[in-house]
């Protein structure tokens, strides 16, 4: 039997269908809690994560293909021990960059030559071919079973790994007769949320082209508001994940359209389907990108962010850091504050998987908690009571106007005050779209404790 891992990811996805191509019913996909519909093979729920949950996924399995989602080797060990009492065979796929000569700058080629060390020091046999593109991992794996078609009996060859020359050389481009690499351009790849979009791509194994206002040796020039910059950006793109500039995005779906690019994430807001939005400029703007792209014939998919977990940082950070009291016009107002990593974490999604075209998903926090609430937990990560002072809503407007935008403190002061009265909406897309819970407000805290010392 063989257990494929990453089963709804872009690459798993492929090998499961090859695998049902070439007749094989012994093919099985490890998902996540709620994922099984969406893989054509018998499913087992767990998760690389939590290697100790394994052992059923595992029974009766002889070959493995693994996927490693994560930045970091933690966690590969038990999981690989864990293949290796009970198959004989694993296959990971490498990247072309492990053993050239930016491995040691490049934390992504870093981890997959730590992975391979993994996997060689765990005495399977293994395939580990040394790709770019997802389609050569297919064209991998087919050679390796059309050589070794019994099931659960794959045959010992050699792993390519040591041979950056072999079968698993570099992808080319379509111009030069190779195969076709499905770029994804990420816009604002520094970005709070599209410095996650990017990694997620990447770890998923997805070809990016980092882009910046900005440029350096890893991201290329793009300025949505020079659209003379965007056509070598987005050459040969099929997939863009897109900040909302509505100055800019006449030209975008021109450049767009021109280069080919097929489906676009864009990051918009959900105060487009709140009250008020007809007089709220966070709104307008936001859809006047949505309205754009809805006509412009490219496949979309919109994520409409509620306040992100984010803003307390700007709102708070001095303050606590300072050691002084945070001043709250409305303390018992509550809102859902979203995590930048769970609305990368559906980006991704939205830019790996089919069924999110033409789709809108309004995204806000698991909990909706209160200001005061919100501040107790920057106080717990950070060891100590954090006082809180009422203020009147002037002053809370005051002090917000040192840190954000008017048009932004106005619809923050809009939302805190709406929040005082009703309880807001959260939202559960993040588990319903990813298989992986919502970040909670504390877990965000946790992750940013640092940006309140
Ligand atoms: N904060 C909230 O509560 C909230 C709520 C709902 C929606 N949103 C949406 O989320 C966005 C903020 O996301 P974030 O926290 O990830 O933002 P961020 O950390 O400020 O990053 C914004 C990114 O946009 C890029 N960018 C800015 N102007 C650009 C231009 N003219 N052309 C190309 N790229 C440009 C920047 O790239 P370079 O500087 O490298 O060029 C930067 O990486 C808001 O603008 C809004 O659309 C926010």
């Amino acid at each position: 039997m063989i257990l494929v891992t990453g089963a709804t990811g872009n690459v798993g996805r492929h090998v499961l269908a090859r695998l049902q191509a070439m007749g094989r019913t012994d093919a099985r996909a490890l998902v996540r809690p709620g994922k099984a519909a969406h893989v054509s093979v018998p499913a087992v729920t767990g998760g690389l994560d939590a290697p100790e949950g394994l052992g059923e996924a595992l029974d009766g399995v002889t070959a493995v293909f693994l996927v490693w989602p994560f930045l970091t080797t933690r966690g590969a060990p038990a999981v690989l021990e864990a293949i290796a009492r009970r198959a004989r065979h694993v296959v990971y796929v490498s990247s072309i960059g492990v053993g050239g000569p930016e491995e040691r700058d490049d934390p992504i080629f870093r981890l997959h030559a730590a992975m391979e060390r993994l996997i060689e020091e765990s005495g399977l046999r293994r395939t580990v071919p040394r790709v770019r593109a997802a389609r050569r991992v297919r064209d991998h794996l087919r050679a390796h079973h059309d050589a070794a078609p019994g099931p659960g009996h794959p045959r010992r060859r050699p792993a390519v790994a040591r041979d950056p020359g072999g079968p698993a050389g570099p992808a080319r481009h379509p111009a030069h007769g190779g195969v076709h690499i499905m770029t994804t351009v990420v816009f604002g790849a520094r970005g709070g949320v599209g410095r996650h979009v990017a990694a997620g791509l990447t770890a998923a194994g997805v070809p990016v082209r980092l882009t910046s206002r900005t440029p350096d040796a890893s991201h290329v020039r793009a300025d949505l508001d020079a659209p003379q910059t965007l056509p070598a950006a987005l050459e040969g793109a099929t997939h863009v994940f897109l900040y909302a500039r509505p100055a800019g995005i006449e030209g975008f779906v021109a450049a767009a359209r021109s280069a080919g690019v097929r489906h676009v994430v864009l990051l918009s807001s959900a105060a487009i389907v709140q009250p008020g939005a007809a007089r709220n400029p966070i709104a307008r703007d936001h859809r006047i990108v949505e309205s754009a792209l809805e006509e412009s014939g490219l496949s979309w998919t919109f994520l409409r962010a509620g306040m992100f977990a984010t803003n307390t940082r700007w709102w708070w950070s001095r303050t606590i850091k300072s050691g002084e009291a945070v001043r709250l016009p409305y303390p018992e107002a509550m809102t859902a504050p979203v995590s930048e990593r769970d609305l990368a974490a559906l980006a991704v999604t939205a830019l790996t998987e089919r069924g999110h075209g033409r789709q809108a998903y309004t995204v806000y926090g698991p909990q909706a908690l209160t200001l005061r609430e919100q501040v107790g937990h920057i106080g717990a990560a950070l060891g100590r009571a954090i006082p809180v002072e009422e203020v009147t809503p002037e002053q809370g407007r005051a002090d917000l106007a040192a840190t954000m935008p008017a048009t932004a403190v106005e619809v923050v002061m809009r939302t805190w005050a709406a929040g005082a009265e009703a309880v807001p909406e959260t939202s559960v897309i993040v588990e319903k779209v990813t298989g992986r819970s919502a970040r909670t407000f504390a877990e965000w805290v946790c992750d940013h404790a640092a940006d309140f010392r």
